[in-house]
């Protein structure tokens, strides 16, 4: 084409329409590396998109639970779990990508087949795929001593968690199954813990129902090896907005309420503060078809399944943040092999 030829109103429309699509083009890039992207910033670059690995998983194997907690951002919506040769080879995909942690969670991860399924995947975590730490986080209602004996040796961290040491205030919650105890059932499995080698974490949810509370000396007591502190969070779809489960805006706390708390127990050195902040991105979440669940957009935007399109394809849809991982702690002393366990 001759420009010579071309009217100056039909030249100035070529030129908008050519900076349009190089805008178009660097957009798009730029938000598949960030909306997709293996680090979820902006500054990422191709070639740091293959340097995301996997270090430690979250895998929700299953989404059934026996409690009902108000505030859960990880609720019943399908009943759905992997046959266990499934779940193993997806275990595997993520070990050859470079996992050293998972975490095993839920719904309540002691629910499926009493405890079964659970148990045969932390033993093959341990004991095929040689992963330096496996770990759990559980409710504890459904904790049988029996299951420490099969598997208590596989496993390296279990994390109980409880929001109140006031009975009447985990009622309130949800956080009970009938009128069962659930303090009871925390100090049982903190004595099991202790028993067969297996360390013993304390996750706590901080809220409306439990934000004047003083757990100092019962946290002490206790003494587990890490008090994982949440600042309540809301999910779009799974405790807030319409098609949710539950509804969390009564639970929620400012910023400035959970420093408070924060501050109230600052003589706690086992104390592990995660706010809403620190959170969202931090954490590779793995769901029960074993998809990656983006959750930057306030909700959880799942990838596809790993069994389909493998860790590498999967994980850029994850919106994992590793500096805010690293930020939060996120890499600790994680296997008990290298713990100074004083039991
Ligand atoms: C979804 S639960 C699944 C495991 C098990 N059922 C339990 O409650 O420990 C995993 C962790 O997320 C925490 N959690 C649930 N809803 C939360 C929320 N809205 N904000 C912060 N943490 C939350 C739970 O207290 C628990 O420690
Ligand atoms: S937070 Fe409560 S309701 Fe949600 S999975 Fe855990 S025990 Fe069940």
């Amino acid at each position: 084409m001759h420009f010579s030829s071309v009217s100056p109103k039909l030249l100035l429309q070529l030129c908008i329409s050519t900076i349009h699509s190089i805008f178009a083009s660097v957009f798009s890039k730029v938000r598949y590396w960030t909306a997709g992207g293996c680090k979820g910033s902006v500054s990422v670059l191709p070639a740091d998109r293959d340097a995301t690995t996997p270090t430690s998983v979250n895998y929700h194997f299953t989404r059934k639970c026996n409690y009902k907690c108000g505030f859960c951002f990880h609720t019943a919506k399908t009943s759905f779990v992997l046959p266990l040769e499934e779940a193993q080879r997806g275990l595997k995909l993520l070990k050859e990508s470079g996992m050293e942690k998972i975490n095993f969670s839920g719904g309540e991860p002691f629910l499926h087949e009493k405890g079964e399924f659970l148990g045969e995947m932390v033993q093959f975590c341990k004991q095929d795929l040689q992963l330096p730490s496996v770990s759990i986080v559980s409710n504890g209602s459904m904790i049988k001593e029996k299951w420490f004996q099969k598997y208590g040796a596989y496993l390296d961290i279990l994390a109980v968690s409880c929001d109140s040491f006031d009975e009447a205030t985990n009622q309130l919650i949800g956080r009970a199954q009938g009128r069962k105890s659930h303090l009871e059932n925390l100090y049982k499995i903190r004595n099991w813990c202790q028993q067969y080698k297996v360390a013993f974490k304390i996750n706590s949810v901080i809220n409306t129902f439990n934000i004047d509370e003083d757990m100092s000396e019962h946290i002490m007591e206790l003494n587990p090896v890490r008090w994982k502190v949440f600042q309540c969070l809301l999910i779009d779809g799974e405790n807030a907005g319409q098609d949710a489960l539950r509804e969390a805006e009564r639970f929620v706390i400012s910023d400035q309420q959970f420093q408070e708390f924060l501050d109230r127990h600052s003589n706690v050195s086992c104390l592990v503060p995660e706010s809403n902040e620190k959170m969202r991105n931090s954490y590779l979440i793995l769901d029960e078809y074993m998809r990656f669940l983006d959750c930057r957009e306030g909700r959880k935007d799942p990838s596809k399944s790993i069994l389909d399109v493998g860790v590498k394809e999967a994980i850029c849809f994850s919106g994992f943040d590793e500096k805010m991982f690293l930020k939060r702690g996120g890499k600790y002393v994680w296997s008990k092999a290298d713990m100074k366990l004083e039991w």
